[in-house]
């Protein structure tokens, strides 16, 4: 969805890359076409092994494309990523921090490297909300907290966009509401935020649109409300007496609203409450529970998704795997050697 000036954060077309394997080529990432708007949180969700890293690593340099082309605001990627590397803030995988530093001496010691002014420290720590523990050391630090001085240290350039890989992986539900709110206020100051999850429920309430894949493919995007609406909208369940059941139906068919049985109730799609009790009450059957049941993004993606086996091709052959990564990344065409790839260097993990 482009903006009003039609300008794109990030864009994807026909991506497609597939890894080198014992049993021949896997696919990763299969003619990708990703449209990122500019401002607010973008939701990237797919099941694990769907392609949301490779997609991301592509974005970022870190592995080269088959095919297709990739764009960050308007910058074709790879090639012209040193044009662009400055505006974009990434965490793929688990940043390295020094244990026994503070926040602020390690995001110190970043600024420096990338040539921040130090202002900047205080003002991500802020941002992130992790004034009140800026001079402990980072090993008393929660997971929660790690994870967001890792927000911090993308933000030290101050970058229009942020690409976080799976953040909120390994966070107890305290943890994953931080990384939420911080994500969320990232979106309201006007940053793109890009955030990747195999776990639907953990974007659904902070994204502005979504990008959905399935075995390398996108398979829906949109905001979620349109998304949820394609889905037909809310649904009022109608708790009866089992007498009951059957007469309140053909009422209710009768007056044009379409009814399924879910147990002892009736599910009503499309019709409000209210309507529904009237309807009921006016012929002598009263309602002893009506819900309102909104349509979900769950269902959606389950709809979208299920016949994948979550994490079913990474089972086996987990030695060789990180054989593979390490060649391509050593192979890829390297965000972390562009100008002003510091930041991401530095909070991109053990092997970037
Ligand atoms: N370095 C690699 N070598 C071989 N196969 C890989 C490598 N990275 C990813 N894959 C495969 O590509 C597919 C997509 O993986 P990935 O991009 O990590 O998905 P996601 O991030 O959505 O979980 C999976 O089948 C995965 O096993
Ligand atoms: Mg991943």
């Amino acid at each position: 969805m482009p903006t009003a000036d039609g300008e794109l954060a990030i864009e994807t077309r026909g991506l497609r890359k597939t890894y080198r394997s014992v049993r021949g080529r896997r696919v990763g990432v299969e003619g990708l076409d990703l449209q990122v708007p500019v401002g607010g949180v973008h939701g990237f969700l797919g099941p694990n092994g769907s392609g949301k890293t490779t997609t991301i690593r592509m974005l970022l340099g870190l592995v080269r494309p088959d095919r297709g082309t990739a764009s960050i605001f308007g910058h074709d990627v790879p090639r012209h990523l040193p044009d662009v590397v400055g505006r974009v803030g990434a965490i793929v995988e688990s940043p390295k921090f020094f244990p026994a530093f503070s926040a602020r001496a390690n995001l110190r010691l970043l600024a420096d490297g990338i040539g921040a002014p130090r202002e900047r420290v205080d003002a991500v720590i802020d941002q992130v909300g992790l004034s009140g523990r800026a001079k402990d050391r980072y090993r008393t630090y929660s997971l929660g907290m790690k994870q967001r001085l890792a927000i911090a240290a993308t933000l030290l350039k101050d970058p229009d966009l942020l690409i976080f890989d799976e953040p909120t992986n390994g966070l107890d539900p305290a943890g994953i509401h931080e990384i939420r709110r911080t994500m969320r206020g990232l979106g309201d100051q006007g940053k793109t935020v890009l955030v990747s999850s195999h776990i639907l429920a953990e974007v659904e309430q902070i994204a502005d649109t979504v990008s959905i894949v399935a075995r390398g493919r996108l398979v829906a995007s949109g905001s979620v409300a349109e998304l949820i609406g394609g889905q037909g909208g809310p649904a009022v369940r109608v708790g009866l007496a089992a007498d009951d059941v059957a007469i309140a139906t053909s009422l209710l068919t009768s007056r044009g609203l379409v009814v399924r049985r879910e147990d002892d109730a009736l599910l009503v799609d499309g019709a409000d409450a209210a309507t529904v009790n009237r309807m009921l009450g006016e012929q002598g059957v009263w309602a002893g529970e009506l819900t309102v049941r909104r349509a979900d993004l769950e269902s959606v993606f389950l709809g979208l998704t299920q016949h994948e086996v979550p994490g079913g091709r990474d089972h086996r052959g987990g030695r060789r795997r990180r054989k593979e990564e390490a060649r391509d990344t050593t192979s890829g065409a390297g965000a972390a050697s562009g100008p002003g790839a510091a930041v991401a260097s530095t909070t991109m993990g053990e092997d970037a």
